[in-house]
Formats: C-alpha cells, sequence, structure tokens
C-alpha cells in the first residue's frame, strides 16, 4: 500500500506499540455484567481527570453525544447547539431520528463560542405549551468547524452558571486539544459542565472509543441507553487498555500538534492564491481557500495533492481542513506545502 502523509483528521492516528501492548495483555471481564476491571479502571481514570464523579467508555464520540441528549431529552424536548455543532451537521441526525429530540441551532462567534445572550435567548418559555422545551445546550470544545478553537475556562464557566435549568453538555471530542492549547487541566474547562463525551481515538491515537462523563446519576441512566443502543460491550477491557495508556502517555503530546499546525499555518500564508480562513490555529486544525481567480477546483486539488503523496478533505463549507497529529512529523509539514505550492504555480 502507498503510503500517504494523511491530514484528512486526527481519526487516522493509529494505536501506537505501547496501545497494543497493553490490548494484548489486558485483563478482561463481561462489562456488561460490570465485571470488565479494565474498563472500570479507564471509567474511573478519565472521571477523575475531568472531575467527574463517574465514566462511561462508549463506541465513539457521535454515540456519547447521542446517550448524552437521550439521557435528558425527552420526545419533542430540545437541544441548543451551535449552527457548527458536530451534533447538528456530522451525527447523521440521531437526536432526531432516534430520540424524537428537536435541535436548535445558534450561531457559533468566530472563537467557535456561543453567546451567552443568544443561549438566553433561544431557551423557550416553559409555561408556553406551543413550544418545545429547551432542556440541553451542547458546548463543543475545541470546537472544529470553526477552527479547532479552544475555548477557555472562563467562558465555560460562564456558560454551565447560567442558572437557566438546562443541562450544559460539552462535546470535548477534543477537549484534551483544549487543555493543552489553554494549559489547564481538562477539569477546569467542564467544571460546570453536567455532562462531557471526549475521545480517545483521535489526537489520543486510541484505535477505539470515547468517554462519557458526569454524575452517577446520569451515568446510571446513560449505561441504560447504551445498553438500548446496542452499546454494551462484552470483553471491552481490549480496547479499554488502550484508552489508559492514551490518557497516561498521549496528552502532553498534543502540543506538538499544534506547533505543526501553527507551522503550516505559516507556509500556507507564503503561498500565493492560499487564503487561511479560520485565522491562526489554536490546536490542531488548519483551515483554507484557494483564490477562485486560480480556477482550481477543490477537487482537483485533492486529486493532485494526493498524486504527490498527501491526503486532504474538504468540507461542507468548501475549505480545505488539515489537521495535525501523532503520524504528521515535519517532513510531513513539508512535504504538504512543497506539494500545495507546486499545484498552485502550475
Ligand atoms: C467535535 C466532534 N464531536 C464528535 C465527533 C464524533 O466522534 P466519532 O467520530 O468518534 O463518532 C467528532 C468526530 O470527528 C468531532 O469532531
Amino acid at each position: 500500500m502507498q503510503k500517504y502523509f494523511d491530514f484528512r483528521s486526527d481519526t487516522v492516528t493509529h494505536p501506537t506499540e505501547a496501545m497494543r501492548t497493553a490490548m494484548a495483555a489486558a485483563e478482561v471481564g463481561d462489562d456488561v455484567y460490570g465485571e470488565d476491571p479494565t474498563v472500570i479502571k479507564l471509567e474511573e481514570k478519565a472521571a477523575k481527570m475531568l472531575g467527574k464523579e463517574a465514566g462511561l467508555l462508549v463506541s465513539s464520540g457521535t454515540m456519547g453525544n447521542l446517550i448524552a441528549v437521550l439521557a435528558v431529552c425527552g420526545r419533542g424536548d430540545e437541544v441548543i447547539m451551535g449552527t457548527y455543532g458536530h451534533t447538528f451537521l456530522h451525527e447523521a441526525g440521531g437526536v432526531s431520528a432516534l430520540g424524537g429530540v428537536v435541535i436548535h441551532t445558534i450561531p457559533n462567534q468566530e472563537d467557535g463560542s456561543l453567546a451567552l445572550e443568544d443561549i438566553e435567548s433561544a431557551m423557550r418559555n416553559p409555561s408556553d405549551f406551543h413550544e418545545p422545551i429547551s432542556r440541553m445546550v451542547i458546548v463543543e470544545n475545541t470546537q472544529n468547524a470553526c477552527g479547532g478553537k479552544a475555548l477557555d475556562a472562563e467562558y465555560m464557566r460562564s456558560v454551565g452558571l447560567k442558572e437557566l435549568g438546562f443541562h450544559f453538555h460539552v462535546d470535548g471530542a477534543r477537549i484534551f486539544n483544549a487543555a493543552v492549547a489553554l494549559n489547564v487541566p481538562a477539569a477546569n474547562l467542564v467544571e460546570q459542565a453536567d455532562s462531557v463525551t471526549f475521545c480517545l481515538s483521535k489526537g489520543l491515537c486510541a484505535p477505539i472509543g470515547s468517554v462519557l462523563c458526569g454524575d452517577r446519576q446520569f451515568i446510571k441512566r446513560a449505561r441504560r441507553i447504551r445498553k438500548m443502543l446496542g452499546g454494551g460491550m462484552r470483553q471491552a477491557g481490549i480496547i479499554a487498555a488502550a484508552g489508559i495508556v492514551a490518557l497516561d502517555s498521549m496528552i502532553d503530546r498534543l502540543a506538538e500538534d499544534h506547533v505543526r499546525a501553527r507551522n503550516l499555518s505559516d507556509g500556507l500564508a507564503q503561498i500565493p492564491g492560499v487564503q487561511l480562513t479560520k485565522g491562526s490555529p489554536n490546536t490542531n486544525m488548519v483551515f483554507f481557500k484557494l483564490d477562485p481567480a486560480l480556477g482550481i477546483s477543490n477537487q482537483t486539488l485533492i486529486e493532485e495533492i494526493k498524486a504527490r503523496g498527501v491526503l486532504i478533505n474538504d468540507t461542507s463549507d468548501g475549505e480545505i481542513r488539515l489537521v495535525t497529529h501523532n503520524d504528521i512529523n515535519d517532513s510531513a509539514i513539508e512535504r504538504c506545502l512543497e506539494a500545495l505550492k507546486e499545484v498552485v504555480t502550475v
């Protein structure tokens, strides 16, 4: 198989040797019976790192967010999130299809956040039976489609402190990228959140899995919903073992991805015809567009770059997103910049 430098996403990362070793040696049991010691260890560790009472291993970030919504909202209730929210854009409408939950979007600001005033004015009047009941707000951190933006602890706290009676869920698929970028413990970013999902399988390089964290009551309910969705896994310690290695040894390394994303962005800024669209990267994502005057479509760009050994993707907004991760080293950044230069100067 041809070896590419793959900038499409941090989800393409492979498990490390330490993960494979830990997986092979993992002590396992039937997790649906609550008997897998490695899963229990991961869930306890994750909850502690996020300052929550309990955790639940789920198969994906999508499942974590879906379970959180289903644990809180009934049919006809609504969940408020950003127009760039992953749950709105890229989770196949699961909360509506499976839970009958209405998605109410409000604009993301340039920094990825949701304005507190917008959250407040989106909340429905609970005594008006014409309206759905606003039960939940989801904030994404880092905010992927806004440029991988890291939202700071002060902002995150201010959402949770709003006394509007909603459940505050954080889609923290990349919460550790945010924590590393802001140089704070991840727990500080979700201190006021009622629940948080984070992914083991993105920049942290585990092959599978996310963890949903919250208080004991919430996680008890979430466990039942996970079972209902067919997400109760048996000897899942095999997966959890890699997750433990991810939490123990792959978080600090994310800083390297952030430096490389900045180098990549600086290099792109030097290429005529390349327009950075989301500003200088906060974390591990860089977004750009080509000047239409170049007459190069995204499809052509993607194919030409691939022919030069680099994989990239475009977004539904017509931008190109480049993501740095454990398999992207300095030579990959150089190759990507060279390939782009070659294509745009043809
Ligand atoms: C912000 C965000 N939330 C949730 C998810 C869903 O994660 P998964 O692909 O594990 O379902 C992603 C995936 O890229 C994401 O970027």
